[in-house]
């Protein structure tokens, strides 16, 4: 299964991408994660990057296709895959379809932008393993600790509300387009391609509940 997880910083694409990879056994590739691993690690790229993510900015579309092609080309990605952040601009999605990649689904999860900076003040992550977290509405077994690993959560540079808010303002003028775009390819008769919009708003079993249905 292929599919694409749309929405706004803090809908909960990362959240929910944790629970539908395990489920349907595919892997999770987030651009996010991967462009962080890039600034932890110091490496070129990171560090052409890190500047324009603290922003909340976009990186070049020519950077981010680059990278997807090479990911989607691992072994783990022959069953299928989930993108989590990824396509973020009409480029990015034509550069998908240029290259023939068939997607099956794409479901955009829906969260008004005030309940989104509340959200993300409230965020905490698990750095090595982009595992999320929320201090009130998803806590960690352990305040400040990684279920897993018992590693210290962080909170995110680019989660001030200043920089939610521009990049909210981004995602609509760049990414929201892509809901007409991919509405208009699931209309086409030839493109086995479904489009959904579910609620992100409720619990987070709520919101797995509908995303299960939209991708049955
Ligand atoms: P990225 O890491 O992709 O960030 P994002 O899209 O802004 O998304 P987030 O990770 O902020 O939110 P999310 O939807 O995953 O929400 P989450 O599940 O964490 O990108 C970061 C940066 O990298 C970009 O700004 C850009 O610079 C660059 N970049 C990445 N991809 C790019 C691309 N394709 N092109 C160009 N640049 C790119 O949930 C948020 C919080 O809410 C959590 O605390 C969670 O616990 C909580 N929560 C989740 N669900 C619920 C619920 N139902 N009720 C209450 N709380 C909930």
């Amino acid at each position: 299964m292929r599919v694409i997880l749309l929405g706004p910083p803090g809908a909960g694409k990362g959240t929910q991408a944790q629970f539908i990879t395990e489920k349907y056994n595919i892997p999770q590739i987030s651009t996010g994660d991967m462009l962080r691993s890039a600034v932890k690690a110091g490496s070129d790229l990171g560090l052409k990057v890190k500047d324009i993510m603290a922003s909340g900015g976009l990186v070049s579309d020519d950077i981010i296709i680059a990278l997807v092609k090479e990911r989607i080309q691992q072994p783990d990605c022959a069953g299928g895959f989930l993108f989590d952040g990824f396509p973020r601009t009409i480029p990015q999605a034509q550069a998908l379809v240029d290259a023939g990649v068939p997607i099956e689904h794409v479901v955009e999860i829906s969260v008004d932008d005030e309940q989104i900076v509340a959200r993300l003040s409230g965020r905490r992550v698990h750095e090595d393993s982009g595992r999320v977290y929320h201090i009130e509405h998803n806590p960690p077994k352990t305040r400040g600790l990684d279920d897993e690993t018992q590693e210290p959560l962080i909170q995110r540079p680019d989660d001030t509300e200043e920089t939610v808010r521009n990049r909210l303002n981004i995602y609509h003028s760049q990414t929201k387009p892509l809901v007409e775009f991919y509405q208009g390819l699931a209309a086409t008769e030839s493109n086995a391609l479904t489009f959904s919009t579910v609620n992100g708003l409720g619990g987070l079993e709520d919101v797995q509940a509908r995303l299960v249905s939209a991708l049955t």
